[in-house]
């Protein structure tokens, strides 16, 4: 049945193969795929626990549970091949709060296992932020970007939408994206939180800590060179570190594979253009990275 299917949806079907995989949950796939796909798959992907072991895997302590998390996914992986529904649940958990980096997928593959992610989130009522929202913001923009955003959360245009960033804010990150050289359509942006908080609140933790793991997972499908982090919330969820901004901004952090600059959320610069010209700093830094210069320099 899979002996045939293009390289976008044949990296979607490893990648897909892999989460179950290393949860233990092999049952699923070793019935549906072709006999040859699975023993490909089987002897070329490698095991959490190896990716663990792999130098150019790079680990960010993100959470005191990340050891717990790889020894519960590793574990399960090792010794059952089927979970009881409350183990595949936790070991589900784990996985999401996991600081391991998932396997790479092909850049013609990203379309199709970002779709996946979206797919999983589903009519998603994993949080309480399910009850107030219109659309699920999932992100937008190239899902081979070289550069990423990431923002708060939706607010009301966004919610309305179903897209990141198409309000006020937005047209001041458009114009942020075309001063550095770039159209919106080449970068890819999303945010910490997919539904929109009430009152544009910022996310409750147990609201970000529920949604932010499909975000990591957009990120690894992306693989972004740049990251850019908009704002304190964003820095925070990323970085795993409550610091003001004033101590992130500024320099560049190693996240996920990525080079991760912190910077000013647009709804804050709309309400303080000043900081406009530290903005702009922040953001050469991440053109730097990207070997950018600005339009007209040549
Ligand atoms: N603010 C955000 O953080 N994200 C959006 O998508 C819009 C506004």
């Amino acid at each position: 049945m899979a002996r045939h299917l293009d390289l976008a949806t044949r990296d979607a079907l490893v990648l897909r193969m892999r989460f179950y995989r290393d949860l233990g949950l092999t049952e699923f796939y070793r019935r549906a795929v072709d006999p040859a796909i699975l023993e490909q798959f089987e002897s070329a992907s490698p095991r959490l626990e190896e990716q663990a072991a792999a130098p150019e895997l790079q680990e960010v302590s993100l959470d005191n549970h990340a050891h717990e998390a790889r020894q519960a996914a590793s574990g399960n992986a090792a010794t059952q091949s089927i979970l009881s529904a409350e183990e595949a649940m936790s070991a589900r958990k784990a996985q999401f709060s996991s600081p391991l980096i998932a396997p790479e997928v092909a850049p013609a593959g990203r379309a199709a296992a970002l779709e996946i992610i979206r797919e999983e989130i589903g009519e998603c009522t994993r949080c309480a932020l399910h009850k107030g929202r219109n659309k699920i913001v999932f992100g937008d923009g190239s899902p081979t970007a070289r550069l990423m955003f990431v923002g708060e959360g939706p607010g009301a245009d966004e919610d309305a939408q179903g897209i990141p960033f198409v309000g006020r804010a937005g047209q001041l990150l458009n114009n942020m994206i075309a001063a550095m050289g770039l159209r919106r359509d080449e970068v890819y942006i999303a945010n910490v939180v997919k539904c929109r908080p009430p009152g544009n609140r910022t996310p409750e933790p147990e609201e970000g800590a529920t949604c932010s793991p499909f975000l990591f997972r957009q990120i690894d499908v992306v693989r972004p060179q740049v990251l850019v982090a908009l704002g304190a919330t964003a820095a925070t969820y990323l970085l795993g570190s409550r610091q003001p901004l004033a101590g992130l901004r500024g320099r560049v952090h190693a996240f996920r594979g990525t080079q991760l600059i912190v910077t000013y959320h647009p709804a804050y610069l709309l309400r303080d253009p000043r900081q406009k010209k530290e903005a702009w700093a922040d953001l050469q830094i991440a053109m730097k990275e990207l070997g950018l210069k600005p339009p007209g320099k040549g």
